[in-house]
């Protein structure tokens, strides 16, 4: 009989893979590293798109359940801020961990902004200082673990920082679904599938936790001013090279596919269903 492969190989192949199949067609590009976040805009754009959404989403009203005014939170990876922003005016404090320098910058200019002194951030990778951190009673990473090669030492830091409840939050249907016929139009063949949060989850089982996965639909949060940007995301999105030919092209493929909705284009469906991976973290009933 042959034996299973550890969900966590499984993982690391899949996220290798994919971004492998990135670096072949745009050298460069493959390791969605800290370059690529802190790449010239990307930060503002990233903001631009999110916006104030994290009151409606069903992930933060996972974690109102779960705090109270003396809590403590740690962000894995929290980006621009949405959730450690949203979080700060109603808990104790937030941790808020992530290596972008850019993408933090967003987040340490809204808190100055709004007087808010409660947010701690870290620039690091979240494995390079889970275990040096004081373990919180709540600690949430969302929209980052696909993008992490070793999900396993990842997800058991999250679970050692975590004295309440730990969350993971990622798509439960691969982006690439919507852009597969862009994707195989100019690369004449599928992209390479994600992890996905089946995976995740048996990653836990695999530490020993038992996780709770539920799925939930999520309004679609991707939206673009005008064609240009929509070509400028997509062109990224499908790895293609930045040439008049392709923008024209690509353009022409996005026009009667987008939907225009209150002045801003978006891809033809309104909600996309995201994962909420939730377990009671390995440091609660310690100090
Ligand atoms: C899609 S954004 C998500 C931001 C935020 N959590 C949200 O939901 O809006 C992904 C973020 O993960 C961060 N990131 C990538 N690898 C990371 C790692 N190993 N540790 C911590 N953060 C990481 C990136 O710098 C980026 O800011």
């Amino acid at each position: 009989m042959l034996g299973r492969m550890r969900a966590a190989t499984r993982w690391r192949r899949l996220v290798e893979a994919r971004l492998a199949q990135v670096e072949q067609l745009s050298a460069g590009r493959g390791a969605m590293g800290t370059e690529y976040w802190n790449a010239r805009g990307r930060a503002r754009r990233y903001v631009a798109a999110v916006g104030e959404t994290a009151e409606r989403d069903p992930l933060f009203t996972r974690m109102r359940r779960v705090t109270r005014r003396s809590s403590t939170v740690i962000d894995v990876g929290a980006g621009t801020g949405r959730f450690t922003l949203a979080l700060a005016s109603r808990v104790g404090s937030v941790v808020a961990v992530d290596p972008s320098r850019a993408m933090l910058g967003v987040l340490r200019r809204a808190a100055r902004q709004r007087g808010i002194g409660t947010i701690r951030c870290v620039e690091a990778r979240w494995e390079d200082v889970a275990g040096t951190l004081e373990p919180a009673d709540v600690v949430v990473c969302s929209y980052v673990l696909p993008l992490v090669a070793e999900a396993e030492p990842f997800l058991a830091g999250m679970h050692q920082a975590c004295r309440g409840r730990a969350f993971v939050a990622m798509n439960a249907m691969s982006a690439d679904a919507l852009v597969d016929p862009f994707w195989r139009h100019f690369h004449g063949g599928p992209r390479r599938p994600a992890p996905t949060y089946l995976d995740a989850a048996e990653i836990l089982s695999d530490l020993g936790v038992e996780p709770e996965v539920e799925v939930v639909e999520l309004r679609s949060l991707v939206g673009y001013p005008d064609l240009r940007a929509a070509a400028r995301h997509y062109r990224e999105v499908l790895a293609l090279p930045d040439t008049a030919e392709v923008r024209a092209e690509l353009r022409s493929l996005l026009d009667p596919w987008l939907v225009e909705e209150r002045g801003t284009l978006r891809p033809p469906i309104t909600t996309t269903p995201m994962a909420v991976i939730s377990w009671v973290g390995g440091a609660a009933g310690r100090p």
